[in-house]
């Protein structure tokens, strides 16, 4: 196993020259996730590691997609999403275009729990959605809409937890098969997925909604200052920022953000 100084010292090399931080990533889960890599690839010494990582580019998108955390579920924390249905989104008239951006959007089950409500608001159409991430095997993950469909009956119960029938289900989004489940293209004809990494830079467009859920918990507090303000660079005045659960309020005042419903961790951006 990769020891702690040599872990300090590949992260450090990979955030100096890439500026991708996992230099706060919990140690254990990082170590456990690197041995494996350097077994993948054969990579018998931390020395080959050091060397793949900084003359190797594309290993480099290899280790990111094999450290980076990526756990999230269809509407989870369902009442989230109740008041994103009942509360937050009659705020945005409905005559004008909306943008929201999924920042760290993983697998996309969040991307699609707001497709899905977008579509029974009937609002998809004017409704413009950018999932962004590091990891591009997610990234394609969300491209392609495609589920294992051992998740069936889960994200179902989720959905019919959410709309509070039991009559409804997600065939009407989503095709299953014996492999796999895949959301209806229509779905997704305005989602744009693209690679973003988040301790960098803004996005030049500005969005009404923002989800960034459970990517800070990740990052140590300075980090997650310096993403958190160039998040609300990117929010519209007015607009919100959504947080996960886990993650921790922002300390720093400075920021031009209020916290509209600690317990949904939903901010607005004065
Ligand atoms: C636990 S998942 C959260 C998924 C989703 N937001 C949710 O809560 O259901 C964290 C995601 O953050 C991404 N991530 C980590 N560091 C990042 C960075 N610097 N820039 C962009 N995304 C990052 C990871 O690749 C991972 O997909």
């Amino acid at each position: 196993m990769i020891t702690q100084e040599e872990l300090k010292g590949i992260t450090e090399a990979i955030h100096n020259r890439y500026g991708i931080d996992f230099r706060s990533y919990e140690t254990v889960s990082l170590q456990r996730r690197i041995t494996r890599l350097m077994h993948r690839h054969r990579l018998e010494s931390v020395y080959h590691l050091w060397q793949k990582v900084l003359y190797d580019k594309d290993f480099v998108q290899i280790f990111i997609n094999e450290v980076t955390i990526g756990f999230t579920e269809l509407f989870r924390n369902i009442s989230l999403w109740q008041t994103l249905k009942n509360d937050i989104m009659e705020q945005f008239p409905n005559t004008k275009p909306l943008k929201i951006w999924h920042a760290g959007c993983a697998t996309g089950e969040e991307v699609y729990s707001m497709l899905i409500l977008l579509q029974e608001l009937r609002r998809i159409e004017t409704t413009e959605i950018l999932a962004t991430d590091i990891n591009t095997e997610f990234m394609a993950q969300v491209r392609q809409g495609k589920y294992d469909s051992s998740l069936w009956k889960k994200f179902n119960k989720s959905y019919q937890s959410f709309v509070q029938s039991s009559q409804k289900d997600l065939s009407q989004y989503a095709e299953l098969g014996e492999e796999w489940f895949v959301f209806h293209k229509n779905l997704r004809k305005n989602l744009q997925v693209r690679f973003h990494n988040l301790t960098q830079f803004p996005q030049k467009e500005h969005f009404q909604l923002i989800f960034c859920r459970n990517v800070l918990i990740y990052f140590d507090e300075a980090l997650k200052q310096q993403v958190l303000k160039l998040l609300c660079e990117s929010l519209r005045p007015g607009g919100y920022l959504i947080l996960g659960f886990y993650d921790a309020l922002p300390t720093n005042t400075e920021l031009p953000l209020k916290l509209t419903n600690p317990g949904l961790k939903i901010f607005s951006k004065v």
